[in-house]
């Protein structure tokens, strides 16, 4: 059975029993410790918390997933997808155990016939939480399973989390028994290769708090609902009803194995080694098309280091495969081919997805040739050495700058017939893995510390009034200061404050805080800066400047007027630079973030290569012409799949359900989603000049700009400075490119004069230079500095001056001084030679003393230094050792 037919077949069961469909969310949803979207549920949080009130009882969605906890197994194992299907139904309150169980149970055994999977239900394991005696029951009931087919697990495997705290309940899940060919028997107690995990249902009555791993959290209290979560493994289903070895044989993941084949020359299935690296290209692949096309871009932290490694991971597979020229682009295609039935995203945004991949790809095989060359030193400078072990500290350096993962340098130090201390790499890995948790561990404290605003957040969110109104009365619910509630703040101090409603912007989407202020009796306060907690409480950062602010006052909280109007003039000149940025590049600039405040915005797109000026006075052309029509801007609230059907530009990361703000300026010029302030009508924004444009990361570009009053303040300074040019050059302003160009073009001739009759100073030197020869042992000696003359004029002098001393034994060393370069020169005539003075070793000795290396002959030898003070040292050098003699 096809992919696609599981799918739907999954839908129409949970369809046909009253569920909603819900479409998948994206892999990205806005909680910082979530790193990717893991499972269905994740979307429907603020339902089985009871945060949010849902839209239907129960539903069923296939959701996309990402976990990359055991990138290295994968290939290697049997079930190891770094993306997965996860296919759910879930129960808000609705049905509880028995409908879950019943459900489940139905869909697996139906015949193919009755739309069902066909599973012999004999060969059908479940297990069950330690005391769940209950569900225990209703799987006899309802499935007839005999007791031996009913495994009792822990904490561990049985009680379901998603590994922060959130919604959590003990869960039963189910198995197949692909027999005893696959292991030993004993039911998934004993192993899990032949007993595979298909179905997970999970009784979702609790909530989780803080915690490590699967067992070691507390439990906070029931949930205010008893709902169901289940998450059944589309891929593994595949697997089963394909009656194929593994998930990367199936009929969607295969054809990137082939496509590789094709590309290496290799087949599938000849070699252990090979085939691990063919599933790790066709997982890899999917996933990072997955990914981009949710807006991920190539990075080294976080979401877009993850990428990264996939992608590298690709290519690096790809090389050791024998393939020689870039993969990426020929596997995203096939993958889009694959999967746009269920994700039409990855065929609409192909070229987008296609560039950022292949843009990564070269990029890592720009390193990989670096890195390859870096390699080659250090096992030359090893066998140099007569040894035969790379330093774990080279491998570590290749891994961490070169993104060289250990195997690549094993196996090409096996070419090269040496080894690598792989414990010392280790353990340097060891170090930088121990740095990163503790990284990590500050990033938990800092979110423990939010449990203060979290009865604040329980209680609903802050009213935001400032769309409205700048002036708004108050009640101030709380004072927090150093991260704990206090009664009362005093004159002088810095104070969080949280009031029921507020007319200052929190800051996000890219807009930062309003500024403003508090006053009441006796009171003065000025608000620094406004955060959201959760999305949704107004945290104002409060410096009291006059009288007590206490809990529970009346306060009014005011919006600074003029600081809010620059505010409207950076947003919305942030909506004209990003549509104008789209008229002109095309819809592959797609934004990656923003920040925008009075007077100033900037944004960032993905987009290879800078952008050329043509193209940045095109941008500013266009957006100032929309300012220029005054067009009218309208907000609107709607939901998010209206929105999009309008055409509004949706930024990743919002949710099915939410509620969305669209901001249209000017029709279809520009609409966004949007939550931010804006002018009344274009013009208000006044004028948009574009600072420039610069690179922010692999594949995403900057642009900034000045808008309004401050944009005017930018162009008058310029202005100013033109004029004082001008001036200074005593032309008109408009003849001040002219002058300039004159200038310089007269300048650099000028200079070329100075340098030729700099050199023939010297060169006119030689016969004073050889007359004051100094005797050292048996040689006459000219050693001297001679400062502006290049290494060649050097070579000229020394051999004029080597003329000048005649037959007996002479040495000349001759050092010059341009541009903080040091060269240097001896030349030893034959009767010096005879007497035993050779140039190659003179060099030797006095090179480090001016910073430098050389080397030659016995008749000449030459180098350069960085140095210039070293000179005397040097020159001393040469006599003493002339002495010796
Ligand atoms: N949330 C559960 C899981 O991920 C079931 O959907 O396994």
């Amino acid at each position: 059975m096809q992919t696609h037919e599981i799918r739907r077949r999954f839908l129409d069961h949970f369809i046909s029993a009253g569920h909603t469909e819900v479409a998948s969310a994206s892999l990205i949803l806005h909680d910082p410790n979530l790193l990717f979207v893991n499972a269905g549920m994740v979307q429907f949080v603020p339902y089985f918390l009871g945060q949010q009130t849902p839209p239907f009882a129960t539903a069923t969605s296939v959701q996309k997933c990402v976990r990359t906890l055991d990138i290295e197994n994968v290939g290697h194992t049997t079930r190891h997808n770094t993306f997965f299907q996860m296919a759910g139904n879930f129960s808000f309150g609705d049905y509880f155990k028995r409908g879950a169980i019943e459900l489940a149970w139905s869909l697996l055994t139906k015949s193919l016939d009755e739309g069902g999977y066909g599973f012999d239900p004999e060969r059908l394991w479940v297990t069950v939480y330690l005391d769940d005696d209950e569900a225990i029951q209703i799987w006899k009931d309802v499935a007839g399973l005999p007791d031996e087919r009913i495994q009792r697990r822990g904490m561990a495997d049985n009680y379901w989390s998603m590994g922060i705290p959130g919604p959590c309940g003990p869960c039963s899940e189910i198995y197949y028994d692909r027999g005893p060919a696959y292991g030993k028997d004993g039911g998934p107690e004993a192993d899990e290769d032949r007993y595979i995990e298909i179905w997970n249902l999970v009784f979702m009555q609790n909530e989780r708090g803080l915690g490590r791993g699967k067992d070691d959290f507390e439990i906070l209290g029931p949930l205010p609902k008893q709902n169901i979560d289940t998450g059944m493994g589309v891929e593994r289903v595949a697997f089963l009803l394909q009656g194929v070895d593994n998930v990367y044989e199936t009929d969607l993941v295969r054809p990137v194995i082939t496509k590789a084949e094709e590309l290496t020359g290799r087949q599938y299935g000849s070699k252990h080694e090979d085939d691990v690296r063919f599933r790790v290209i066709a997982d890899h692949a999917r996933t990072a098309a997955m990914l981009i096309a949710d807006g991920v871009n190539p990075g080294n932290e976080g979401r877009g280091y993850i990428l990264r490694r996939l992608l590298r991971r690709i290519v690096r597979s790809a090389r050791l495969l024998g393939a020689d020229k870039p993969v990426v682009g020929e596997f995203m295609s096939v993958v889009r081919d694959e999967m746009s039935p269920s994700y039409p995203e990855l065929a609409t945004d192909f070229d987008r997805i296609q560039t950022v991949a292949v843009g990564e790809e070269t990029a890592f095989l720009k390193t990989l040739t670096s890195g390859s060359k870096l390699f080659e030193e250090a096992a030359d400078e090893v066998k140099a050495s007569g040894k035969s072990v790379i330093p774990g500290s080279e491998a570590f350096t290749l891994h961490d700058t070169y993104g060289f993962p250990i195997d690549l340098t094993l196996e090409m130090a096996e070419e090269a017939g040496l080894t690598v201390d792989e414990a010392g790499f280790r353990e340097l890995m060891a170090e930088q893995r121990k740095r990163a948790k503790e990284d990590a561990q500050a990033r938990k404290h800092a979110h423990a510390d939010l449990s203060v605003y979290k009865e604040l957040v329980d209680r609903g969110p802050t009213e935001f009034t400032g769309f409205d109104e700048l002036d708004t009365e108050a009640t101030v619910l709380a004072i927090i200061s150093g991260g704990v509630r206090q009664p009362v703040a005093e004159a002088g101090t810095d104070v969080e404050v949280i009031l029921d409603r507020s007319p200052l912007y929190a800051e996000s989407g890219g807009q930062i805080a309003d500024r403003g202020s508090l006053s009441g009796s006796g009171l003065k306060a000025k608000v620094n800066d406004v955060q959201k907690i959760a999305k949704k409480l107004w945290v104002h950062k409060v410096t009291i400047e006059q009288g007590q602010l206490l809990e529970g006052d009346t306060v009014t909280a005011h919006v600074d007027p003029a600081w809010r109007k620059g505010a409207t003039q950076g947003h919305s000149g942030t909506h004209m630079v990003h549509a104008a940025l789209r008229q002109v590049l095309g819809p592959n600039a797609v934004q990656a973030g923003s920040m925008n405040k009075p007077g100033y915005l900037r944004f960032d797109f993905n987009w290879q290569g800078g952008l050329s000026e043509a193209q940045r006075d095109e941008i500013e052309r266009v957006s100032n012409e929309a300012v220029g029509e005054d067009f009218a801007v309208n907000t609107f609230v709607t939901d998010l799949p209206s929105a999009k059907k309008m055409g509004a530009m949706a930024l990743f990361g919002e949710n099915y359900g939410d509620e969305v703000r669209v901001v249209e300026i000017g029709g279809p010029f520009s609409m966004e989603l949007c939550g931010g302030t804006h002018v009344g009508s274009s013009a208000q924004i006044g004028p948009i000049t574009l600072l420039g444009e610069s690179a922010v990361g692999s594949g995403v570009r900057r642009v900034e700009a000045y808008v309004g009053l401050d944009s005017y303040k930018h162009l008058a300074k310029e202005r100013a400075l033109l004029a004082g040019i001008a001036s200074s050059l005593k032309v008109p302003s408009d003849q001040v490119p002219g002058r300039v160009e004159q200038i310089v073009t007269r300048l650099k001739a000028a200079e070329k004069e100075v340098e030729r009759l700099k050199a023939q100073a010297v060169l006119s030197s030689a016969g004073s230079l050889a007359n004051g020869a100094t005797t050292a042992g048996r040689f006459r000696v000219v050693a001297a500095k001679v400062p502006g003359v290049s290494a060649n004029d050097l070579r000229t002098l020394a051999g004029d001056i080597k003329g000048r001393l005649g037959s007996e034994p002479a040495v000349v060393a001759l050092f010059g001084d341009v541009d903080d370069k040091v060269p240097f020169l001896v030349v030893v005539n034959a009767g010096g030679q005879d007497a035993g003075a050779r140039a190659g070793d003179l060099v030797k000795s006095f090179a480090p003393k001016i910073g430098g290396r050389g080397g030659g002959k016995a008749d000449s030898a030459q180098g350069a230094g960085t140095d210039a003070a070293g000179i005397p040292a040097a020159i001393a050098d040469v006599t003493a050792a002339l002495s010796g003699l």
